[in-house]
């Protein structure tokens, strides 16, 4: 018997989303407000887009303000949708030289006038960028969203025989996008909190101790040689004799 070739790794990720946690704890532990975390993991933001999008990744996701986020403090909510419209504005530049294309998905119902105009203006300026494709969920909730695709494919009644999960995924706020491949959270908790649940269900994930505001080069260098170390099986088994097996998931990486 030959000796099996040994197992191809997926090297790089179409998608990598990340759930940006412990920017609270950041600040709190330093005797700061948290509104200081969340500056400070303004900073980290900007560092891992240019990261990812240097790398050549497809599509990068970030859960900054979740539907559930609403229950916090107004002051805080408040602070967060400030930092947002100033992030807008002061990052669209870089972005647009970048060839980076903005995407925002969640329900804006509630969002100040303001924030709503910004983010409608970023995506109009970006939509014909070639590069990574930035997707900003802002009141997002996996279930909203799962939610609101179930209630205009209903309207649109229900097609997609044959193909029905493809179809579902283009009513989905993600439409048009690759699966997630790689989900980062960072801060120590090991959970997914509602972010893109139907899109993330063959991702790997990676929990990182690390606070976002404290995530440097090294982290995020470290996330994508750990996701090249996986094996990929999407439910189905991976070894030297599945070949059609290793192609399929080989197409995905
Ligand atoms: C979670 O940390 C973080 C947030 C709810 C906000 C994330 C926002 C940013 C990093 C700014 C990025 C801006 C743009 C435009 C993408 P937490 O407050 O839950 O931290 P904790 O778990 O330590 O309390």
């Amino acid at each position: 018997m030959p000796a099996p070739n040994p197992p191809v790794p997926d090297a790089l990720p179409r998608h990598v989303a990340i759930i940006m946690d412990g920017n609270g704890r950041w600040a709190e532990s330093r005797g700061l407000e948290r509104s200081a975390g969340h500056r400070q993991g303004l900073e980290t933001t900007r560092r891992a887009v240019r990261f990812y999008a240097t790398r050549g990744i497809d599509t990068l996701s970030l859960f900054a303000f979740s539907s559930e986020n609403w229950g916090r403090p107004s002051s805080e909510v408040e602070a967060l949708f400030d930092l947002f419209v100033s992030a807008i504005e002061a990052e669209l530049p870089e972005l647009r030289e970048r060839g980076v294309t903005l995407r925002f998905v969640g329900e804006r119902a509630g969002f100040p006038g303001e924030l709503r105009q910004r983010m409608q203006d970023a995506e109009d300026l970006t939509r014909d960028n070639g590069g990574m494709c930035l997707v900003i969920a802002l009141g997002y909730g996996g279930r909203w969203d799962i939610l609101q695709a179930a209630r205009r494919w209903a309207e649109a009644g229900m097609p997609g025989d044959g193909d029905g999960e493809a179809v579902f995924g283009s009513f989905l706020a993600t439409s048009g996008l690759p699966d997630v491949d790689l989900l980062i959270r960072t801060g120590g908790e090991q959970r997914i909190s509602n972010f893109l649940l139907w899109q993330a269900a063959y991702a790997e994930l990676l929990f990182l101790e690390t606070y976002w505001p404290d995530v440097g080069d090294r982290e995020l260098e470290h996330s994508l040689a750990w996701y090249g170390r996986r094996q990929r099986r999407f439910g189905r088994v991976r070894g030297p004799s599945e070949g059609a097996v290793a192609g399929v998931e080989s197409s995905r990486a």
